[in-house]
Order: C-alpha cells, then sequence, then structure tokens
C-alpha cells in the first residue's frame, strides 16, 4: 500500500515546527519559564529578543519573537543542544529511518511525564485538536465532504483527487498514525497522548526555535542546521542566525515553506498545506494555490492598486478552468446545505472547527474565483495536460520532487501494484 502524500511531506519538513503558529493562549509564563530553562541548560539564546504578543494590547494576538535592540545580519539568534530537543531517541539515527515519527511521539509522552522539562510544559500548554488531521470525526468528515476526497478524477494521470490540502479523509493522518505506531505502547484513548502526537508531528521538537512566526513574503532568519547536508545535528546543536540586519521592536521572522532550507517545499506546499500542517488560515499574502486535478497552479498577491491580483505559475487550460468553475459551483451549494443547517445539527463539530471550516470555505471559494476569474485575461494552453505527473514542479529541488513530493497517488502508483 503506498504511503499517504501526507507521511513523506512531513519527512520533507522536517526543519519545521508548528508551536509558532498556535494562538498564544495565556501562556506568557511557560514561554518565559522555558527560555530561562533553555539558557540554565547550555542554550544559547541573543540576550537582545523578547517573546511577545504581536499586538501588545491585544493578548489574543499571536505570540512572536522581537528584537529589543538592533541586532547585525549574521548573529546567532539561538542554538538548542540536542539533548534539549525532543528527538526519535536518545542517539542520533538517520532521518529516513521510518520509525521516527513515532519514536518521536513516544520521545514527547516521556517529556511530558518529566516534571522537569519545561519545554514539555509549554508544549502542554498549546491548544490541543487544532490541526485538521487531529479534529473530532464530524469535523473531518464534513471538511472531506467540502473537499471532495477522492471524488475528483482528471486524468491523464490523477486517478482520484480532491480539493487540497490533501491526505484529511476518513482514513486520515491519525488513523495512520494508530496502524503505524502500533507496539509503541502509545495509548489513543489518552488525550495526553493523542497531544504528543500533534506536537511530534515532525521528528524533531526544537524549544524556542519554534516561536518565530510565518511570513510568506520572506524571511529575516535563516537555519545554520542543513538536515539535507548530512550535518550531524546532535553535533552542532540547531542554530539560527539573522539573514540581515535588524532594527529594535522588528519582529524575527521565519518562512514554513520559503526558508533557507525548504528545497522542494517551494513547489507545492501553499496556503491549504499551511492550513493541514499548521492550522492556519488567514489572509496573509502571498498565498500559492495548486489544484492538481485541474493542474492549475497560481499565487495571488496584492496588486499596485491594492487589490489581490492571481498570476498563474503554470499557463491555465481550458479543461482546468472549467474544472475549477465546477468547484466553484459545488462550493456554494455544500454552504447552502451544510452551513445554513447549522452546526449543532451535524455530530460533536467543536465552534473552533466549525469556525475554521468556513474559514477555509471561504479561502478556497475567493481564491479559485480570483484564478478563474483572472484567467480570461490569460492565453489558455492545453500544454499542461501533456506533461507528466510533475507538471507543477518549477522553483525547487526536482531531484527530491521526482523520489518523494508527488501530490497524490497517481496512476503510475495504483497501476503498479495491480500490474505486479
Ligand atoms: C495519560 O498519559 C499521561 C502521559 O503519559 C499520563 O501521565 C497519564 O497518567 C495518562 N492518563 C491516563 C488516564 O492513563
Ligand atoms: C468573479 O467574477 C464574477 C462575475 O463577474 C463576480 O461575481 C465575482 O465577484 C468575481 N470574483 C472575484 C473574487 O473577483
Amino acid at each position: 500500500m503506498p504511503q499517504p502524500a501526507r507521511r513523506l511531506r512531513h519527512w520533507q519538513a522536517l526543519a519545521l515546527l508548528l508551536a509558532s503558529a498556535v494562538p498564544a493562549s495565556g501562556d506568557d509564563a511557560l514561554a518565559t519559564e522555558l527560555v530561562e530553562w533553555l539558557r540554565t541548560n547550555g542554550a544559547k539564546i541573543h540576550d537582545g529578543l523578547a517573546i511577545r504578543h504581536v499586538d501588545p494590547s491585544d493578548p489574543t494576538s499571536p505570540r512572536g519573537v522581537f528584537a529589543t535592540r538592533t541586532i547585525d545580519e549574521g548573529e546567532v539568534l539561538c542554538n538548542i543542544p540536542w539533548d534539549l530537543m525532543i528527538t526519535p531517541g536518545d542517539k542520533y539515527t538517520s532521518v529516513d529511518d521510518s520509525d521516527e515519527g513515532c519514536r518521536a511521539i513516544v520521545s514527547t509522552i516521556e517529556a511530558f511525564d518529566d516534571g522537569t522539562n519545561a519545554y514539555a510544559r509549554y508544549l502542554l500548554g498549546q491548544p490541543r485538536r487544532y490541526l485538521p488531521d487531529f479534529w473530532s470525526d464530524s469535523a473531518r468528515a464534513l471538511l472531506s465532504e467540502m473537499l471532495a476526497v477522492g471524488e475528483l478524477a482528471a486524468g491523464p494521470m490523477t486517478e482520484r483527487d480532491e480539493l487540497p490540502p490533501h491526505g484529511i479523509g476518513e482514513d486520515g493522518f491519525l488513523d495512520w498514525l494508530v496502524k503505524d505506531c502500533e507496539g509503541f505502547g502509545i495509548d489513543w484513548t489518552n488525550e495526553t497522548h493523542v497531544h504528543a502526537g500533534e506536537m511530534a508531528d515532525f521528528p524533531y521538537l526544537v524549544p524556542f526555535y519554534d516561536m518565530f512566526n510565518h511570513n510568506g513574503k520572506g524571511y529575516n532568519i535563516a537555519h545554520r542546521y542543513n538536515p539535507y547536508s548530512g550535518e550531524r545535528i546532535d553535533q552542532t546543536g540547531y542554530e539560527v542566525y539573522t539573514t540581515k540586519s535588524i532594527e529594535a521592536g522588528e519582529e524575527l521572522l521565519n518562512s514554513y515553506n520559503r526558508c533557507n532550507i525548504c528545497q522542494e517545499q517551494y513547489d507545492w506546499f501553499g496556503a491549504p498545506e499551511m492550513f493541514a500542517e499548521y492550522g492556519m488560515v488567514n489572509g496573509d499574502m502571498p498565498q500559492m494555490f495548486l489544484f492538481d486535478f485541474a493542474r492549475v497552479k497560481f499565487e495571488l498577491d496584492h496588486g499596485a492598486d491594492g487589490g489581490v491580483e492571481v498570476r498563474f505559475l503554470v499557463p491555465p487550460s481550458e479543461k482546468g478552468i472549467g474544472l475549477l468553475e465546477g468547484q466553484l459551483r459545488r462550493l456554494a451549494d455544500f454552504a447552502k446545505e451544510r452551513r445554513d443547517r447549522g452546526r449543532d445539527d451535524q455530530g460533536d463539530i467543536s465552534e473552533y472547527e466549525w469556525d475554521m471550516i468556513w474559514r477555509y470555505h471561504a479561502m478556497l471559494q475567493g481564491a479559485i474565483s480570483l484564478a478563474v476569474n483572472g484567467s480570461a485575461k490569460e492565453e489558455r494552453t492545453d500544454e499542461v495536460w501533456s506533461m507528466d505527473d510533475d507538471w507543477w514542479v518549477k522553483d525547487g529541488n526536482t531531484n527530491m520532487a521526482a523520489g518523494y513530493a508527488w501530490i497524490y497517488p497517481n496512476l503510475h502508483q495504483n497501476l503498479a501494484s495491480e500490474e505486479l
């Protein structure tokens, strides 16, 4: 059975983390305590940094890392030693070890049970079940229906597809984890263990680093550590430095899909994936969308007049735009039927899940609508349908894409199992 695409993507995303995308929830004390604990235990953390709410007057705004004084280009912001990170085991092992995800969850649970670990306390203070993979069954079912999971098929390469993000189905990531991690002693009926699964979505959990917020326009921090170069993170520590000089008061910003080691994520990790992997649905521009079933890929950004403009990253086809128009109609019908019925009538969907579903619905509708309208100005060509299933690869590392970054099980893979 082919592995779900998301699993492979998690491997690629190993250098990134999700906790920074979590809205702050009264845990300033935990963050302060964490920094103290890190410094006491051998981490280097720049003394010109403060962790505060992005909007200081709004305690519900997300937390971020800000400069309290001028910081020069190239200064080290943090270096987190291996033994303060949460990792798949005591010893460094190669990142493609297939059990590493399960072992990282086990390590997270152990850290949760270790009363002396301030990072574990910080993680325990983060919201729970905020990633769609960890939502209630009812909410995931509603989201799957909205995305038409498994129901879109455009061919010639894509046998079954859906609107992005991918991998959120009835047989979703959590179901897959339960099967994959059998024998690791994880108790999936225990909410704390499930929380560990959500936090340990990547094999290395790196304290402090995970507090830098995402910025779609670019970053002013970079990783010294490059997991792709075969460097041993247990020897170097996880080091982050500034890529430009920073003014006092400025926020230190990472990019979760366009960082200095994001590699092939340039090509496929857009707004839908930000939602799936970090729980983020917001209006931050630019936003990339990749619709594999329609072979349409575009970016949205603010234009000169302040409005949002569409830029096609691959020339759109008549057929592709037609397929997107069909989805616009379906999304409108879906809202009429499901949103108008109200939350109470549709299982145990939480207020948060309900709100996120409709925020994402609005985002999809808006993006597709802009693309359909914007395509009127484009020359349409069927070229994209004669390309292979890597049609969407452009900016990134095609070597990686060839091996790992396919969008959804395609005809080649499905045929392969039947042919054998
Ligand atoms: C759930 O898991 C945590 C972490 O291992 C543990 O401390 C707690 O006792 C467990 N709760 C139950 C009800 O088993
Ligand atoms: C696209 O065009 C339609 C029809 O003119 C219009 O109703 C809709 O608001 C436009 N959508 C966007 C996002 O501009």
